[in-house]
């Protein structure tokens, strides 16, 4: 459904997406996670033609995303992240005139129109000013545009973004129901998101897939290392003896401050190593005023991923 090879956009000299490829099969949910920054909203604008590449190609349903644009647009129903709704326009009236331009009329436009507004929860402010909607209804409208013409392949640019959790669940619910009819590419910054709905997820981090897996193996891998952060009194090897403790990657002093040592563990997937750690103070007669364990942001986890697969 989608095909991507070797994707690059550049901005005045600065590379966003790096020679990206990937496959989107018929039928599949497929997450695009990675932090802010990461070229997300840049791969989708060049996917849905609003944007043109500066090298590699994509198709989309069969059609080059540069060369076709209008087939592509008409294949693809795109929610952009920043959803260019006209504010003076009330919901539903919106709706009929995005369906208009989509192509649909009449009965079957009317038709259509309130049934992506119930899909979307959204049948209760049809007659509201768009403007005057708050976010998580604005952010549903935009999905119901880019349902209304029942394309085959949904592109949606963080779909739950702005949502309450009540509304992330009903968004959750209704992209479930959509397949296999429609083929879904979401992004998203937020791992729990992808693992709710997805099954497959690229990973991209500085413009570059880092990873291509199931969310299960993901999440095995993004669990992977962890952080100890612990405030000390010690003498001798410090380093060297926490960097014995089984688990322990690396441990980093970051500063001192009157006797006290501010130190970074990093720790390996699936070890807690607190209490080994508090073990070793006991027999070493380190005093410690604060065990801290942070789990890592994704941007963390990239940054971690990136290092430990060279070549990739
Ligand atoms: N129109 C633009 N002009 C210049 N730089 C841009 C533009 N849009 C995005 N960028 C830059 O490209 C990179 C990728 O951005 P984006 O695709 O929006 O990432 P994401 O959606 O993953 O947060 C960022 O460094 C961003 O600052
Ligand atoms: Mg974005």
């Amino acid at each position: 459904m989608i095909v991507v090879q070797d994707l690059t956009k550049q901005y005045a000299g600065r590379t966003a997406v790096d020679h990206v490829s990937f496959q989107v099969e018929p039928g599949e949910i497929v997450g695009f996670l990675g932090p802010n920054g990461a070229g997300k909203s840049t791969t989708m604008r060049m996917l849905t033609g609003y944007i043109p590449p500066t090298s590699g190609r994509a198709t989309v349903n069969g059609f080059d995303v540069y060369h076709q644009s209008i087939q592509v647009r008409r294949s693809v129903g795109y929610m952009p992240e920043m959803a260019p709704l006209y504010t003076d326009m009330r919901v539903k009236e919106y709706l009929r005139f995005r369906a208009e331009l989509k192509g649909l009329s009449g009965s079957v436009l009317r038709h259509r129109v309130g049934e992506v507004m119930d899909m979307c929860a959204i049948t209760d402010v049809r007659r509201r000013l768009i403007g005057n909607l708050s976010k998580g209804y604005r952010q549903r409208v935009a999905l119901a545009d880019a349902l209304v013409h029942k394309p085959p392949l949904l592109i949606l640019d963080e779909p739950t973004n702005g949502l309450d959790p009540v509304q992330i669940r009903q968004v959750r619910d209704l992209l479930r129901s959509l397949r296999p009819a429609h083929t879904i590419l979401l992004s998203t910054h937020i791992l729990q998101e992808v693992e709710a709905v997805c099954d497959r997820v690229l990973m991209i981090h500085q413009g570059r897939i880092r990873a291509v897996d199931t969310p299960d193996n993901l999440t095995r891998k993004l669990r992977a290392a962890s952080l100890v952060q612990i405030e000390m009194q010690g003498d001798g090897d410090v380093i060297a003896l926490l960097e014995a403790l089984p688990g322990v990657r690396k441990a980093t002093q970051d500063s001192e401050l009157d006797g006290w040592r501010f130190i970074s563990l990093r720790v390996e997937a699936r070890h807690d190593v607190r209490e080994a750690l508090a073990d070793l103070a006991l027999i070493q007669k380190w005093k410690i005023r604060e065990l801290h364990r942070q789990l890592p942001s994704l941007e963390d986890v990239f940054v971690d991923l990136a290092a430990s697969e060279p070549g990739k």
